[in-house]
C-alpha cells in the first residue's frame, strides 16, 4: 500500500468510500472548530531536542491500566466500523493484536463482543454507553467480563449526540439507505458496494435480541435519543465499578475538577477526550486539556490522551505532557477503510515507526525520559 502517513490513508479512504460514509467518519459537530483545534493545538507545540545521547536502543513498550502494549497506543472505540469494511471491528482487532496494542470495542459495533472474542486474541477493552435500560447495560458488562475484556471504558460525553451537519445533509442512516442520490454515490464506489453495501446487513450487533434492535434504518441521533440514559451521574460510577469489578476508565473528561472527582470515585484511568470533535463544538482541544487533568490527578490514575493523533510525534508530545498513552480513532478508521486489516496494520506501523523516529531525534530513548522539559513552553 502506497501510504507514507495517516494523511495518505485518509486520501485512500476518501477514494474508496461513498461520500456519505467518508463524511460520517471524517466529520465533527457544528462548525468543526474543536475537530480542527485537536490538530492545530498539537502542531503549535515544539520539541527541545538533545544531542549526542546514545539512541541505539529505543524502548517504547508499556502497560496501560495493566494491559501490556508494545507502544503507548490503544485503538479507540468507534461505532459502525463495519460500515467501512465488512467485519471492520474484527479486522481492526486482528491488526491490533499483530502490532501488540490493545483494542477497545464500542457498544455500537457491527461485530458483537462474542464475535470479536471468538475470532481474535487481541487484548480487548469494552466501551460502554450507559443505556436507559440498566438490565441491558448490566448484561453488556457481564458479556464483556465473561469474554475476557481487560478494562471497561465508560464514555461520559454523549448524553445526546453532537449535531453533525455533514451527516444530516447526507441523510446518513444505519443501515445505509438506498435512495437515488446514495445509489449513484454507492455505484461509483463499487469495491465498497460489493464488500459492504451488498453484504450482510449492518446493524448494532451487541443489541441483537433486545428491543433496541428495530430493524429499520435509523439515524444515529434517533438511536441515541431512544436508548441513552440522560440521568447518569457520579453516583452511578460506583455502581459500574461494583458490577464490573476490574479496571475502569472514564472517556470524555476535559475538566481538572471532573478529573479530581473521578479519582475520588476510584477510577483507574481518565481518557482526556472531546470525542474527536464530534460532541460539543467549541470545547477545548484534547491536548490543551491534558496538562490540567494530569496535574489534578497527581498520579492517582493513568491519563490517556484521545483526539487529533495523526503522527507518532503527536503521541510523543502527549507523553511529554503526562499522558500514559494515546487513543487513536480516525487514524485506524482511515486505514480500515482503505485496506481492511492490512490498512489498520499499515496505520499502526506508520505511527509506531514515527514514535521511534521522534524519540530518536529527540535524543530520548525511554518513555520515562519524556516530560515537559522535552517541549518548549508555548
Ligand atoms: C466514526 C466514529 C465513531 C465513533 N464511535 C464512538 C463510540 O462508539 N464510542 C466512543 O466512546 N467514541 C466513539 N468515537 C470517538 C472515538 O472513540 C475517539 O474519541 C475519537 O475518534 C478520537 O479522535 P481522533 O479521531 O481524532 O483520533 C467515534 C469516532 C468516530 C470518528
Amino acid at each position: 500500500m502506497n501510504a507514507y502517513n495517516i494523511s495518505d490513508l485518509r486520501d485512500a479512504a476518501r477514494r474508496r468510500l461513498p461520500k456519505t460514509i467518508f463524511e460520517f467518519i471524517d466529520g465533527g459537530a457544528f462548525d468543526e472548530v474543536t475537530l480542527r483545534a485537536n490538530r492545530a493545538d498539537f502542531e503549535k507545540r515544539r520539541f527541545m531536542t538533545r544531542v549526542l545521547t546514545d539512541v541505539s536502543i529505543c524502548e517504547r513498550s508499556t502497560t496501560i491500566i495493566g494491559t501490556p502494549a508494545s507502544a503507548p497506543l490503544v485503538l479507540a472505540p468507534t461505532g459502525l466500523a463495519g460500515i467501512l469494511h465488512r467485519r471492520g471491528e474484527l479486522s481492526a482487532s486482528r491488526a491490533a493484536h499483530a502490532a501488540g496494542v490493545p483494542y477497545c470495542l464500542s457498544t455500537m459495533s457491527t461485530c458483537s463482543i462474542e464475535q470479536i472474542a471468538q475470532a481474535s486474541e487481541v487484548q480487548r477493552w469494552f466501551q460502554l454507553y450507559v443505556l436507559r435500560d440498566r438490565g441491558i447495560t448490566k448484561t453488556m458488562i457481564e458479556r464483556a467480563r465473561s469474554t475476557g475484556c481487560k478494562a471497561l471504558v465508560l464514555t461520559v460525553d454523549t448524553k445526546v449526540q453532537g449535531p453533525r451537519e455533514r451527516d444530516m445533509r447526507n441523510g446518513f442512516t444505519v443501515p445505509p439507505k438506498f435512495t437515488l442520490g446514495t445509489m449513484i454515490d454507492f455505484a461509483r464506489h463499487w469495491r465498497w458496494l460489493i464488500d459492504v453495501g451488498l453484504g450482510p446487513k449492518v446493524t448494532f450487533r451487541n443489541f441483537d435480541g433486545t428491543a433496541a434492535q428495530s430493524g429499520n434504518a435509523v439515524t444515529i441521533t434517533q438511536f441515541i435519543a431512544g436508548q441513552y440514559d440522560l440521568s447518569i451521574s457520579w453516583k452511578d460510577v460506583d455502581w459500574f465499578k461494583s458490577v464490573w469489578g476490574g479496571p475502569i476508565a472514564l472517556k470524555g473528561v476535559l475538566s481538572p475538577d471532573d478529573a479530581r472527582i473521578a479519582v475520588d470515585h476510584g477510577v483507574d484511568a481518565i481518557i482526556v477526550s472531546n470525542h474527536g470533535g464530534r460532541q460539543l463544538d467549541g470545547a477545548i482541544s484534547a491536548i490543551d486539556a491534558l496538562p490540567g487533568v494530569v496535574e489534578a490527578v497527581r498520579g492517582k490514575a493513568e491519563v490517556i490522551l484521545d483526539g487529533g493523533v495523526r503522527r507518532g510525534s503527536d503521541v510523543v508530545k502527549a507523553l511529554c505532557l503526562g499522558a500514559r498513552a494515546c487513543m487513536i480513532g480516525r487514524a485506524w478508521l482511515y486505514g480500515l477503510a482503505s485496506g481492511g486489516e492490512a490498512g489498520v496494520a499499515k496505520a499502526l506501523d506508520i505511527l509506531i515507526k514515527e514514535i521511534d523516529t521522534t524519540m530518536t531525534l529527540l535524543g530520548r530513548t525511554t518513555l520515562a525520559e519524556l516530560g515537559p522539559h522535552c517541549l518548549v513552553a508555548n
